[in-house]
């Protein structure tokens, strides 16, 4: 059954047996939103687990394990967390230090659309050369045994044949596997991600693709794996608003609920948006004990901000998350809130 809806190309070596994945998202791929999606993940599933971005002009000279954005859950398995950078020393060290960490891999951004990015030749900058894109795979590849991969957009233009050869260039430089994000850099996050586009890369291909954008509901993850043919699908946002996406695909692949969980997968706008409820009091928890009070409320806004564009009158939950001044206020407030009759809707414009 699973290898009937995606993972036809085995992603580290037959250890993951699951199509889904969480993206990496800087601000909210941290280890509390880790571990309330892993909550979600059906018992005996394996998938990858992202960080956010990770500067390796900084990770060096960082207590990497106690940063926010490195800090980690024992026996947290199969992370690949994300390198930003196009300089051999720089990456070579940071590999070593990610390694030493507990990395299972290594996945290198060329996606990062913000201008520093573009300023100093890295992110979605790297896109702009691909020979140049290439030499940073390969120097990534030198530096470890592990699987190496490349997250990437549509480039500046999205045509397809610059693309082609891209991500032939990227294989070639010994790449493990990609991940394609089809929106070029002047789009952002907005708009329609060109599915069609995953499909046209993964056929140019040898290794892995994993398909990402645009995944609002499980359904999405099942069309994407058809209609692209990719061999792993990618969500983000809409994972901060349902994980239990992961539930609801584990049910349909034949899985056992998530460990202590018992019956089925929420469904229905009703009951999604009780479970969203109940899944914002435990971030509350997770984000208070990972990060303490100040970071973690700032944590619990952007995670509130990001999944409640799908929830009736989210913009009313996220004003009070802005108003209330302590995590155990807000959490309050979210009892208070979801007493209200709320629907998780299935499908939103995705702005942010
Ligand atoms: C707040 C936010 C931060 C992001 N940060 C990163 C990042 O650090 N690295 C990256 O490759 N993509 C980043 N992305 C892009 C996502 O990984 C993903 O490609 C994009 O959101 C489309 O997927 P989705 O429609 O499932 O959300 C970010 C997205 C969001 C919303």
């Amino acid at each position: 059954m699973i290898e009937a809806v995606g993972l036809r190309r085995p992603i580290f070596a037959k250890k993951v047996n699951f199509p889904v994945c969480l993206a990496p998202m800087v601000g909210l791929s941290h280890v509390s939103f880790r571990r309330l999606a892993r909550s979600y993940l059906p018992a005996g599933a394996v998938t990858i687990w992202p960080t956010e971005m990770l500067s390796t002009f900084k990770l060096p000279q960082e207590k990497v394990g106690s940063t926010p954005e490195t800090r980690r859950d024992p026996g947290e398995g199969l992370l690949v967390p994300q390198i930003l950078g196009n300089e051999p020393k720089p990456i070579s060290d940071s590999v070593k230090v990610l390694e030493d960490w507990g990395a299972d891999g290594i996945d290198i951004n060329m996606g990062c659309p913000v201008n520093k990015a573009l300023k100093h030749n890295y992110g979605v900058a790297l896109m702009g050369d691909a020979g140049y894109a290439a030499d940073v795979v390969r120097a990534t590849v030198a530096s470890t045994q592990k699987p190496v991969s490349v997250k990437l957009r549509a480039g500046f233009d999205g045509k397809i044949d610059f693309l082609k050869s891209f991500v032939r260039g990227l294989e070639s430089a010994g790449a493990s596997y990609l991940t394609i994000h089809p929106r070029t850099a002047e789009q952002k996050r907005r708009g329609r991600a060109d599915w069609s586009q995953i499909r046209e890369l993964r056929e140019s291909v040898s290794v892995p693709v994993i398909g990402n954008g645009d995944i609002q509901v499980a359904d999405d993850v099942f069309r994407m794996l058809s209609e692209t043919g990719c061999d792993m699908a990618m969500a983000g946002r809409a994972l901060t608003a349902r994980p239990w996406i992961l539930w609801q695909i584990g049910e349909r692949l034949g899985f056992p609920p998530p460990i202590g969980r018992v019956g089925r997968a929420p469904v229905g706008e009703r009951e999604e948006a009780l479970e969203y409820g109940r899944a914002l009091l435990s971030m509350c928890d997770h984000v208070e004990s990972d990060f303490g009070g100040e970071l973690g409320l700032r944590k619990l806004r952007f995670f509130i901000r990001t999944g409640s564009v799908w929830l009736d009158f989210g913009n009313s939950l996220y004003a009070l998350a802005m108003k209330h001044k302590t995590i155990s206020d807000v959490r309050s407030a979210i009892i208070e809130f979801f007493k209200n009759d709320l629907r998780l809707v299935q499908r939103t414009e995705l702005r942010n």
